[in-house]
């Protein structure tokens, strides 16, 4: 990259995240800092439509939105550029790819007047996903005076690619990458990935499974990790979690009751709530594997003669018109039971009440047959008679648009799990996101997830994960595996992951068979524990949420800044403190709970390569521990718990 003299203030440098994601609420201000107010007057002087101002989420951070649709009028010149510039082609009628090119446009216009303005302190610019990404090689090409850091979320080849019957992993640098757009429409929006992550000064996915996915299929060796975080609300009461399991798991089970009513007949107390959630992506969520397992749990639950019941939700959103008839009956029913027996209960009290008032020593006590009165006694067998059913509870809460093609329904048709009464796991699957405006199952996700006792992400493609990293900081146990980034990290960062109630289903190198049945082991074995331990073990859980905290999580997008500035400005550096310093990693892993007898973990055929750059500069080519820097605050006994 050609280098600008050193001018710029680098430790106070401007920072620009650039994102496609549309803020809705955003209170405005006017900019105050001349070089801001002035760009954004000269693009509104030319018809830009923008708006700077506060977003009012947690940590008000400011943004400016750039109103895409003022740019459309000079669409066809910018794509016209874009293919003499960058030689990346958008074909007509791809809606998608022109936003990212005007969008694009747009933003590289701002940050070469915002420069042009701004004269004393470096700019760094942060671009997030190929959509945001078309700046990056026009921010090149014009030598905008900007440093620029691209982070891909996932790569769009790698996605499709895993969608189909492909052996990904096994594959990956053999892959025809441009034959393999080609084939799947996508060859413009791949240039554009591919141009943006060689752009930027520095390259960065959010795990070490995507960047070694980036290094084969966008043919750049990521400089570095900037893994996902979440923001860890911690309760002052220790066992305030707990607490909200049980009050969450109450709502559950109302839901239960209503859908499997007239076949209730197994324990609320005897009962786990499993779950997978997320985008509908059958294969690459392990939806697949998921349905299998459940299939072979049943059997050895059944085998065991288990007293247990696994009710496993599946929510994810599929294409559909309405809540089924039967879902909703459900709950009325359940609803008008609860209704009856109230008033019965009160009016069984209001009589004992007044027959002790009319007592007299000598009296018998009021007989309690006398306290329910023959019309409670018919409107009660009313209820119990809408309870009767003659079909099994339903498989799905909604009216599917493609019931018969549908992928979830097909496979839990082939492998038989019908919720029938014998059945030691039943399936529910509720093809919508969670609301707590929902009619049927009143929830937001998280007050659900809460409520469950495992999450279950069996994934084949998940450059992330956010679902497990939501269990965890919740307290919730959960399966992953290690094809997914959650997984792989945890993976690295904790001796024996399952203590921690982190189970990593190897996807890797096991057959699918093998996987399969480990998945199942891993909740049949769930199935086994008690109370006392089910409870032992979230406090584990809940115990690494800091490890997923941006407070940590956040120093990685520091340390690529840095990196970012290190590159484009090298002189302002010269006697600079090392990084390594200035960030005071500790390479601590973080051992078993002393709770758990472990065994030493067997670190041979690691899937993630390990030997991406370390978002330092000089420091390549090391290992995956050279960026994974901090350990567990010290922990008392979890069996302590009272
Ligand atoms: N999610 C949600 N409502 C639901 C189910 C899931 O908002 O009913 C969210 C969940 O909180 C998570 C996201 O969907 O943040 C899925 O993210 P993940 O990283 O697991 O998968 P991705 O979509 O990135 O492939
Ligand atoms: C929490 C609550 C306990 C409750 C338990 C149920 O720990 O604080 O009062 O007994 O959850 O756990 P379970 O795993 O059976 O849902």
């Amino acid at each position: 990259m050609t280098e600008s003299p050193p001018k710029r203030d680098v430790k106070n440098h401007i920072l620009f995240e650039c994102s496609t994601e549309a803020a809705v609420e955003v209170e405005a201000l006017t900019p105050t800092h001349p070089p801001l107010a002035e760009t954004i007057s000269s693009m509104e002087s030319r018809g830009i439509d923008m708006v700077y101002g506060r977003w009012l989420i947690e940590g008000a951070p400011r943004v400016l939105l750039i109103d895409t649709k003022t740019g459309y009028r000079f669409l066809d010149e910018w794509k016209g550029d874009l293919w003499s510039t960058a030689g990346i082609p958008v074909p007509p009628g791809d809606e998608e790819t022109n936003e990212a090119v005007v969008f694009g446009y747009l933003v590289a216009w701002f940050l070469g007047e915002y420069v042009a303005h701004e004269k004393g302190r470096a700019v760094v610019a942060h671009f997030h996903e190929w959509l945001a990404g078309v700046a990056l090689p026009l921010t090149k090409k014009r030598r905008i005076d900007v440093t620029t850091i691209f982070t891909t979320h996932a790569t769009l080849l790698g996605r499709y690619l895993c969608a189909g019957s492909v052996d990904f992993y096994n594959n990956l640098q053999y892959f025809d990458v441009d034959a393999e757009a080609g084939k799947r429409g996508i060859y413009h929006r791949y240039c554009i990935e591919r141009a943006a992550a060689h752009a930027a000064d520095v390259f960065t996915t959010v795990s070490h499974i995507t960047a070694f996915e980036s290094e084969h299929l966008l043919k750049r060796k990521p400089d570095g990790v900037l893994p996902n975080g979440l923001n860890v609300v911690k309760f002052s009461a220790m066992h305030e979690f707990q607490n909200l399991h049980q009050q969450s798991k109450e709502k559950i089970n109302d839901f239960v009751r209503g859908h499997f009513y007239g076949q209730n007949d197994f324990e609320p107390e005897n009962t786990l709530y499993f779950f997978t959630a997320g985008r509908y992506e059958y294969r690459n969520k392990g939806v697949d594997m998921f349905i299998e397992s459940l299939a072979r749990l049943n059997h050895r639950m059944k085998s065991a003669g288990s007293k247990m019941t696994v009710v496993a939700f599946i929510i994810m959103p599929a294409q559909t018109s309405s809540l089924t008839v039967e879902a909703l009956k459900g709950q009325a029913v359940i609803k008008s039971l609860r209704d009856t027996v109230t008033h019965i209960e009160r009016a069984v009290g209001k009589r004992l009440f007044e027959r002790s008032l009319a007592w007299h020593e000598g009296d018998n006590l009021p007989d309690e047959k006398d306290l329910v009165s023959s019309a409670d006694r018919v409107m009660l067998r009313r209820r119990l008679f809408a309870m009767k059913r003659l079909s099994l509870p339903p498989i799905v809460t909604h009216n599917m648009a493609n019931d018969s093609d549908d992928p979830i329904l097909n496979q839990i048709r082939r492998v038989q799990l019908f919720n029938h009464p014998s059945d030691r796991v039943k399936i529910v699957f509720h093809p919508e996101f969670l609301s707590s405006a929902n009619p049927v199952l009143p929830m937001d996700y998280d007050e659900f997830v809460r409520g469950t006792h495992l999450g279950v992400f069996s994934s084949y493609y998940e450059p992330w994960g956010y679902t497990p990293a939501e269990c965890t900081v919740m307290g919730v146990p959960s399966i992953t595996t290690n094809l997914s980034g959650f997984g792989c990290y945890m993976e690295e960062l904790i001796e024996n992951a399952s203590d921690y109630g982190i189970y990593i289903v190897d996807r890797r190198m096991k057959g699918v068979d093998d996987s399969v049945n480990q998945l199942t082991d891993f909740m049949y074995e769930f199935t086994t524990k008690s109370r006392r331990q089910r409870i032992n073990q979230r406090n584990r859980v809940e115990r690494l949420s800091d490890l997923l905290d941006w407070k940590r999580m956040g120093m990685e997008y520091v340390k690529a800044r840095q990196l970012a500035l290190r590159r484009a400005y090298p002189s302002s550096f010269e006697n600079d403190i090392d990084l390594e310093t200035f960030f005071d990693g500790t390479e601590t892993k973080i051992s078993r709970p002393l709770s758990a007898l472990g065994s030493p973990r067997d670190r041979s055929g690691m899937m993630t390569p390990g030997d991406f750059a370390s978002l330092q500069e000089g420091r390549e080519g090391l290992s995956t521990e050279d960026y994974i820097a901090w350990k567990l605050p010290e922990e008392e006994d979890p069996d302590d718990y009272p």
